[in-house]
């Protein structure tokens, strides 16, 4: 198996990066894969949500036969991610994973950055009405998303890393 990913600013790319290198396995970006990979190659897919998107994904799902996936966003982890996540991409049978990644809006066009802030903006007043309140996970995630920041940690790799390993 093979990781294939999609990456705008730079998140899933590094995740993508840190897997390939912990694992010992080959990374591709999408666009790499059309000239290098055979169609049919089993591969693990990692993309960036847009809208709750994962991004490339239907192009992979096409061309490759996918046995994992994996969706990087702004959210929080969380069940009601996972959810939206599993309503908003087709699969099939192969298991899905979500991973934090953050938020660079400097590097974001300013359309998209003013439809991300359209987005996110109940969800920044609930976190600045908690005031003193804030947890300091909310506290992160608000900051992450007045300012930009990244969530990317190895550690959060390690159900993927669980998975990959039982498949052998
Ligand atoms: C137009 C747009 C829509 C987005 N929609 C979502 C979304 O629905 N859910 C989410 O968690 N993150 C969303 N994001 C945030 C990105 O998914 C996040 O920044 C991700 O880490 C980007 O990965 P990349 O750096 O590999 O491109 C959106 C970002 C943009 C620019």
């Amino acid at each position: 198996m093979v990781i294939v990913y999609q990456s705008h600013t730079g998140f899933t790319k590094e995740y993508a990066q840190m897997l390939g290198k912990a694992e010992k396995i080959k990374t591709y970006t999408l666009d790499e894969a059309a000239h290098q990979l055979l169609s049919g190659t089993q591969i693990f897919y990692m993309g960036p949500l847009t809208a709750g998107h994962i991004g490339g994904l239907d192009r992979a799902m096409k061309r490759y036969q996918v046995q994992g996936v994996c969706g990087v966003g702004m959210s929080m982890p969380g069940e009601s991610t996972m959810a939206s996540l599993r309503r908003s991409n087709y699969v099939g049978d192969a298991p899905l994973f979500y991973l934090q990644g953050g938020w660079a809006p400097k590097k974001v066009g300013w359309l998209k950055c003013r439809m991300v802030n359209m987005v996110t903006r109940s969800t920044r007043k609930a976190l600045e009405a908690k005031g003193s309140a804030r947890t300091p996970q909310e506290q992160a995630m608000l900051d992450m998303l007045l300012h930009g920041g990244s969530f990317v940690a190895f550690e959060n790799l390690e159900p993927i890393r669980a998975w990959l390993k039982s498949q052998g």
